[in-house]
């Protein structure tokens, strides 16, 4: 048989897939120009909405009401307890864990508590994607204070998803600047159509399989660096930096070496991402109030100028969460569980989209390798 022509045509590969249309979707849409929520632009929910109304948007799949919006919050709030054997893992689990690992395993653990893991209708989906969403911020919290070696923190019902996230993790209900600059970063986070972890999850939607399983392995392909790992890595590449005097010198070895800058480049936006300077913004408000952090920011800010002048290469989302989190305190290997925190929602709603007009998605190789030989 022929090998099909791969350089043109309905043949040709796409390495990564890049270019390639998997399937349609009617939960967001990324484009250069503007990131929209099921028609809702970013710029509009991160100015005039809480993360509970973007939830409610992706999830159950219009704006709420304001009557919609309590109801979904109060429900949210009462779903955040997670059974006491499952803390008992985690904290024995997490201080030698990276948190994502932990957060897996902590997700992979509530499926056992589920009655109906492998009821894939809609109304069990939605109240899956519910309970997990409640649940994350109660899993990443009793990790981080495994990780501290202090008691767990019982979830506060009465705060929202993003100040009960920061309660769970140090016991401090956090200032309202605080709170607010999470929720705009799970506002931001939450949904971007078919990335590497939302297709994962899709892949593994698309056999039939449960929620549980697809979120877990969105889980693993968003720890990666070159996805969701990227805030951590971001931070940490601006803690190698160490100080302003040492930009240009990091920037021209990094050049040289061909290193990677993390938290820069988006398969999508060639152009810059929209929702970093977003974030940046708020980011810079909390070193304001709190100088000590502002150096970080001066330092990424000598960063993006060269990255932008000599390389024509913009940061995308992950390089200001790095800075925003770290002014505001959090554990660097907390960054990526948190995007987890947000994006549970985008994932959800895949999987529910998937599920509900499903095809197994599996596509066609090349082969390479040796020709038919004999044993
Ligand atoms: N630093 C230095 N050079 C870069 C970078 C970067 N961060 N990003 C892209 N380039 C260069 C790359 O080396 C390549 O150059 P050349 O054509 O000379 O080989 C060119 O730009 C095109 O890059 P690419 O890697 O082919 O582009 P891609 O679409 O396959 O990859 C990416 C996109 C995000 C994986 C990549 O830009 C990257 O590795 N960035 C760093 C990791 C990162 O920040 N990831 C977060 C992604 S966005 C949010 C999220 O998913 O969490």
């Amino acid at each position: 048989m022929s090998t099909p022509d791969s350089t043109s045509g309905e043949n040709q590969i796409k390495k990564g897939l890049a270019g390639a249309i998997a399937g349609t979707t009617s939960v967001a849409s990324v484009e250069q120009g503007q990131l929209l929520y099921r028609g809702y632009e970013i710029h509009d929910l991160a100015e005039n909405a809480t993360f509970e109304d973007v939830a409610h948007v992706l999830l159950v799949g219009h704006k709420p009401s304001s009557s919609e919006l309590s109801a979904f919050q109060t429900e949210l709030q009462g779903m955040r307890e997670v059974p006491g054997w499952i803390i008992d893992v985690i904290q024995r689990v997490a201080p030698k864990s990276h948190p994502m690992d932990t957060l897996r395993t902590g997700i992979s653990l509530l499926s056992h508590t589920d009655e109906k893991t492998d009821d894939i209708s809609p109304e069990d989906e939605l109240r899956k994607s519910k309970k997990l969403l409640a649940c994350i911020p109660t899993i990443i919290g009793a990790g981080q204070r495994a990780i501290d070696g202090k008691a767990v923190v019982e979830p506060d019902g009465s705060l929202s998803h993003a100040a009960n996230l920061l309660y769970c993790m140090t016991g401090d209900r956090p200032s309202d600047l605080m709170a607010k600059v999470v929720d705009v970063s799970l506002i931001l986070y939450a949904e971007h159509e078919f990335n590497a972890s939302t297709f994962t999850g899709r892949v593994i939607a698309g056999t039939l399989s449960d929620m549980y399983s697809a979120i877990c392995g969105a889980i693993g392909a968003l720890k990666g660096p070159l996805h969701g790992g990227a805030n951590e890595a971001a931070m940490d590449m601006l803690k190698e930096v160490g100080t302003l005097d040492n930009v240009r010198p990091f920037m021209d070895n990094a050049f040289a070496t061909k290193r990677k800058i993390m938290g820069f480049g988006h398969r999508v936006y060639k152009n810059g991402d929209h929702r970093a300077p977003i974030l940046h913004a708020w980011g810079r408000k909390v070193a304001e109030e709190r100088p000590e952090f502002k150096k970080w920011f001066e330092i990424g800010e000598a960063v993006q100028k060269i990255m932008n002048d000599e390389k024509g290469i913009f940061p995308n989302v992950d390089f200001p969460c790095g800075m925003a989190y770290f002014a505001l305190g959090i554990p660097v290997p907390q960054y990526t569980p948190i995007f987890v925190a947000s994006r549970i929602t985008g994932w959800c709603a895949h999987v529910m989209e998937q599920h509900a007009d499903n095809k197994l998605i599996r596509p066609l190789s090349q082969y390479t390798g040796e020709p038919k030989r004999a044993w």
